[in-house]
């Protein structure tokens, strides 16, 4: 069985199909819009202190687990913790991949429903911030656009993962990451050339200290979390097609940089414009749908630019549901013997269901809260502000203290072994954050999340 088992084609392949999986709404719509609302460059500056602190050292972690025993989360845990409790965190990944993907591709649909806008021109005719307000509420209070949307954009995903490993996710990413990137870039030299661009720079990159407080640190950690794909076995699913030539810090440098990267460029796109055109940096989470269609009708060649963005945030969104949906499909595959394919078609279908009353969380079932949250604000919650951080608490603590730090590097060395004989003190601070200083701080996060502090 373990022979059928696919792997990476390439090197590349993994850092594109990871950065892929990391890079998404998370840095194009959460990351803008949390760095408005918690003071700009200050929140930068703590964010990329949580990627290269905290975030690199878990991803490192998350990876070599997977490559270690070549199986998704569950299978995972199986051979290294043994016993229930630590399978129960593999499973808890796949249970998060179901709901993180659930709402995900809600989203994801509105900025492909946002394309047909942009091409249509439709976009175009909505000038004043009140205008497009009401024309973005109107879309997504219509179920029939919603859930077409969501379906469209699940069987999108369902298409990449259905292909596998090498002729589905590696291929698509080595097409649709490229893409992005140039998508991006040519829209960054737009917001950098407008009169007033400065303006935002300066918002961006320079940092009024006075804002850090403890609701900056812990946003900042969350969404380095999230952005990373973390917690929830997505990169030890990718780390499980790696081979032990692949150097794993080398690999997680990588997909952090990229990741970080793309995150600043896009502030650098909306922030631009934003501050170009006078508008407010601190919208929320509807800064992307409703403040930059305002933008794009002021500024020239707003048409183009405006298709440019949408098709751009939904290839970005596409490679990380792609993600999302491998974790869950090889859980079945590797544990349950299914057939990717069967994997893919029943359990893309029955995410396409699950995210429904998400969808109808903004008309229909407006009115159905739990704990004050509709289905869909329940849903992000549990999976983004609790199972991801729990599953990074458990993975730092169980490749900190649980497994044996001889096994750790053994299985961490192959390929990596220049990093080793020049600076084998790295691996100890390693240790060292897995142990302490990681869960601590997730800890602490966690109980802000649940209200506690
Ligand atoms: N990292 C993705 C993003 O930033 C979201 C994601 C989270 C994907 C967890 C997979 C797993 O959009």
């Amino acid at each position: 069985m373990d022979k059928l088992r696919e792997n990476w084609g390439s090197k590349l392949g993994f850092i594109l199909a990871a950065a892929g999986s990391a890079v998404g709404l998370g840095n194009i719509w959460r990351f803008p819009y949390l760095a408005g609302e918690n003071g700009g460059a200050a929140f930068i500056f703590v964010y990329i202190l949580c990627v290269l602190v905290i975030g690199i050292p878990v991803l490192v972690a998350e990876i070599l687990i997977g490559r270690t025993t070549q199986k998704n989360p569950v299978g995972t845990f199986k051979q290294l913790g043994k016993t229930k409790f630590w399978i129960a965190i593999g499973g808890m990944g796949v249970a998060a991949g179901f709901i993180i993907l659930s709402f995900y591709s809600v989203v994801a649909g509105w900025t492909l429903g946002y394309i047909y806008e942009a091409i249509s021109g439709n976009l175009m005719q909505y000038n004043l911030p009140d205008v497009t307000n009401s024309h973005f509420t109107a879309l997504i209070q219509n179920p029939v656009w919603i859930i077409s949307m969501h379906g469209i954009f699940m069987l999108l995903t369902m298409s990449v993962v259905f292909f596998g490993v090498q002729k589905g996710i590696e291929l698509g990413s080595k097409i649709m990451m490229p893409l992005l990137f140039v998508l991006l870039i040519a829209l960054m030299i737009r917001g950098l050339t407008l009169e007033g661009a400065s303006k935002g720079l300066e918002y961006l990159f320079y940092p009024d200290w006075s804002k850090i407080n403890m609701k900056v640190i812990l946003n900042a950690l969350g969404q380095a979390f999230f952005s990373l794909s973390l917690g929830m076995g997505a990169m030890l699913t990718y780390g499980s097609y790696m081979s032990k030539k692949d150097n794993i810090p080398s690999a997680a440098i990588w997909v952090a940089f990229l990741d970080s990267a793309i995150a600043i460029i896009a502030g650098v796109c909306i922030f631009t414009v934003v501050f170009a055109t006078g508008q407010n940096p601190d919208a929320g989470p509807s800064l992307i749908f409703r403040t930059l269609p305002v933008v794009f009708t002021k500024i020239t060649g707003g048409y183009i630019f405006s298709i440019i963005f949408f098709i751009a945030l939904s290839l970005a969104a596409l490679t990380s549901t792609v993600s999302l949906l491998e974790v869950v499909s090889a859980y079945f595959v590797d544990e349950k013997g299914w057939s990717r394919k069967n994997a893919v078609l029943l359990f893309g279908l029955m995410i396409f269901i699950i995210g429904i009353p998400s969808a109808l969380s903004f008309s229909v079932l407006s009115g159905f809260t739990l704990f004050d949250k509709s289905f869909f604000d329940l849903t992000e919650f549990l999976s983004s502000n609790l199972m991801l951080p729990i599953g990074g608490f458990f993975i730092s603590i169980f490749v900190g203290w649980i497994w044996d730090f001889e096994k750790v590097i053994e299985n961490i060395k192959p390929g990596a072994e220049k990093i080793f004989m020049k600076y084998s003190w790295i691996f100890i601070g390693w240790k060292l954050i897995l142990k302490y200083l990681a869960p601590v701080l997730i800890f602490i996060v966690l109980l802000s999340s649940i209200g506690i502090i």
